[in-house]
């Protein structure tokens, strides 16, 4: 028993989106979790539902019927930790102003502060001030966001190799929602 049963995985259109399957996976075999995702559109675009169905219990997709069936407000109920994996600069800046012009985003409106945001983008982006605000407004509204870690980054749009803005890898990463869920429970300690 991990502790982390059900978890929710928004999924947004960074190219990030190319590696989510490990991280299902890794939630899947090493938290041992019932794994729902809910696709934004952009995400969609980069990888199929049909793949994401692969590594996880159940996708919700932008579009779905069980999306129009206000699955928004049902799945951050239901799931002991909700994740957005990988975040997208427009999905920071919708959850940040409150705004839910998609499915993804309106679960994000419809849940407890507490949610684990992994921005993925291009570093010039992760440093844009406008990017910034984003994160600490999410931050003050008691959400968590990971720091992306730098690394061999390739730059996909100029194809330069630069540090990239990217996520912790797998194992890390579902380490801290393990964390992150853990601390959730215990609450506030004494004092
Ligand atoms: C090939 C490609 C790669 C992209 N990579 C990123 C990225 O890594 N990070 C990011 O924040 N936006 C990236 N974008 C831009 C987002 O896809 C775009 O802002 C989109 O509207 C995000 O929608 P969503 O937040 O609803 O998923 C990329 C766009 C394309 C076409």
């Amino acid at each position: 028993m991990t502790g982390v049963e059900r978890v929710l995985v928004g999924v947004s259109g960074s190219i990030g989106v190319v590696s989510v399957c490990q991280y299902l996976l890794e939630m899947k075999v090493r938290l041992g979790a019932e794994v729902k995702v809910v696709t934004s559109a952009a995400a969609e675009r980069m990888v199929p539902a049909e793949t994401l169905a692969l590594f996880c219990d159940e996708v919700i997709a932008s579009d779905s019927p069980a999306a129009r069936r206000a699955a928004h407000v049902v799945l951050p109920q239901w799931a002991s930790v909700f994740t957005v994996l990988p975040a997208s600069a427009n999905v920071l800046a919708d959850a940040a102003r409150g705004a839910a012009p998609s499915p993804l985003t309106a679960a994000i409106l419809a849940a407890e502060p507490g949610i684990v945001f992994f921005p993925n983008m291009n570093p010039r982006m992760w440093d844009n001030p406008a990017v910034r605000r984003n994160v600490a407004t999410l931050r003050e509204d008691g959400h968590v966001v990971v720091d992306p870690v730098a690394g061999p980054g390739f730059e996909v749009a100029t194809g330069e190799v630069t540090p990239g803005a990217t996520m912790p890898p797998p194992a890390l990463a579902v380490e801290l929602l393990r964390e992150v869920t853990r601390t959730r429970r215990a609450g506030p300690g004494p004092g």
